[in-house]
């Protein structure tokens, strides 16, 4: 049925609550629960294809500005705003790159490694798939200006798609905590940035209560629309395969909307007969920053039907309040210990018999370093797929024969610091220091050989 007879509405996620909310409002969590919301679709209203492979037809049609766009290609996935609402700046042109060099590194077969790398996208981060679906509902509830707090990505492309609208908007970033290549872009495009005297969860705790006292539109992935633009990621991996489904998706995981919203694109593509099984999902925390691993792994923190075991989180964090507990990693963008999906993220792994581990940042600059060497770059929150693919391979979780595809979130040059820190600091076995030469040209040619 759903809310009203509409095709697309907005329900909260917990079975005991369920209520249900029209689109046409600007809402973040449900108002009678305070738990995160879908959106949910009646899809004989919104009318979907019979095969997955219909959405191919639209590469011959790319003048329409639509179809050109890898989110929107999908609508029938994400339908909830009229056409003319839909906001684009060519998102979603990835690409799955099959690396067979990796592949043998990792000891894996040739043929099985694939690597999404959103870092393509526009604003050089899988956030503008997000983005394209979020502005798109705010424009279509009519608001003027939007907030977000972030660890870099989000701002940057909340900030190119708030120009593109002519949305107001500001960013809240923790101070210090912020990769270069991501607080220029924000700057370059006219955010208003409030850097804060904290980390992410500090920040992200004060542009909720700013967006409700100033009724501003909150672009931060608890904002369900974000989820429904990023789950055009996995469609297009499906895509790539030639409409096959990999056995593995390995996706790092902070805030945890990207892992949230893989498992709804696959429980709504098995729901709708697109495909047959869902693939298993791998997420991955780098180790200063493990609040998901700790409470899978060590407290057995489970989906369980929707009703998680609220005591064992907030027992959780008490404990790193107690501790005075900050996060810190290398890979600043995933640097964040109370993810705001948590439960979503829980549904997911339920739905794809998912496993989760953390990564030491040292292995995380070794990944990135081997996917810069034989792929196509990425930054380091990217690269913690590949240090936990090894692990996953090394445990026999992970078949060498099994296809694999990681998520590499965002673009090589976010983060110039750290990448040329390893190299020239000599951090890792990858290291590749410049080497310094006279202005002579006898020693340079020795040094050459
Ligand atoms: N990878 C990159 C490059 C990111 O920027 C982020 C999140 C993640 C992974 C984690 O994704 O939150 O969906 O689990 N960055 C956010 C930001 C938090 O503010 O840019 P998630």
């Amino acid at each position: 049925m759903g809310f009203g007879g509409e095709a697309a509405f907005r329900k909260c996620i917990s079975p005991d609550c369920g209520a249900e909310f029209s689109c046409s409002e600007t809402l973040v969590k449900c108002p009678k629960c305070g738990e995160l919301l879908d959106v949910v679709y009646d899809w004989e209203k919104v009318g979907t294809p019979d095969r997955m492979s219909d959405f191919g037809r639209r590469w011959a049609s790319r003048e329409n500005r639509l179809d050109f766009s890898g989110v929107w290609r999908f609508r029938e996935l994400l339908n909830f705003c009229p056409d003319e609402a839909k906001v684009t700046v060519g998102e979603g042109q990835t690409v799955l790159q099959q690396n067979d060099d990796l592949a043998e590194e990792l000891g894996m077969n040739a043929g099985t490694l694939h690597l999404q790398y959103e870092g393509l996208n526009p604003s050089g981060s899988f956030k503008d798939n997000g983005m394209a679906a979020a502005f798109s509902h705010a424009r279509m509830v009519g608001a003027t200006a939007s907030a977000c707090a972030s660890t870099g990505n989000t701002s940057a492309s909340m900030a190119l798609y708030a120009h593109a609208c002519g949305l107001k908007c500001t960013v809240f970033i923790g101070s210090g905590r912020i990769a270069f290549g991501k607080l220029s872009q924000a700057m370059d495009f006219g955010a208003h940035t409030i850097q804060i005297a904290g980390d992410f969860d500090d920040c992200m705790r004060q542009v909720q209560d700013v967006c409700r006292e100033l009724n501003i539109y909150l672009v931060n992935s608890l904002n369900p629309f974000r989820l429904e633009g990023q789950k055009t990621i996995m469609y297009r991996i499906i895509e790539q395969l030639g409409w096959r489904v990999p056995d593995w998706v390995i996706v790092p995981g902070g805030n945890l909307g990207n892992s949230s919203a893989f498992g709804k694109a696959f429980a709504e593509l098995k729901a709708l007969g697109l495909i047959d099984r869902a693939p298993r999902l791998a997420v991955i925390n780098a180790a200063g920053a493990r609040t998901l691993a700790d409470l899978y792994n060590e407290h057995g923190l489970r989906w369980n039907g929707g009703r998680v075991d609220e005591a064992v989180i907030e027992a959780y964090y008490a404990d790193l309040t107690a501790r005075h507990f900050s996060p810190h990693t290398c890979a600043s963008a995933i640097e964040i210990s109370r993810p705001v999906n948590l439960k979503k993220c829980l549904r997911a792994l339920d739905v794809c018999d998912g496993v989760v581990l953390a990564v030491p940042d040292e292995e995380i600059l070794d990944a990135k370093a081997l996917v810069g060497r034989y792929g196509l770059g990425c930054e380091p929150a990217s690269a913690a797929t590949i240090a936990g693919l090894r692990h996953l391979l090394a445990n026999g979780t992970v078949d060498a024969e099994q296809t694999v595809a990681c998520v590499l979130t965002g673009h090589q040059l976010k983060d110039p610091n750290v990448t040329v820190n390893y190299h020239k600091d000599n951090q890792g076995p990858y290291s590749n220091p410049p080497v310094e030469a006279p202005n002579d040209l006898g020693r340079i040619i020795e040094l050459m050989q």
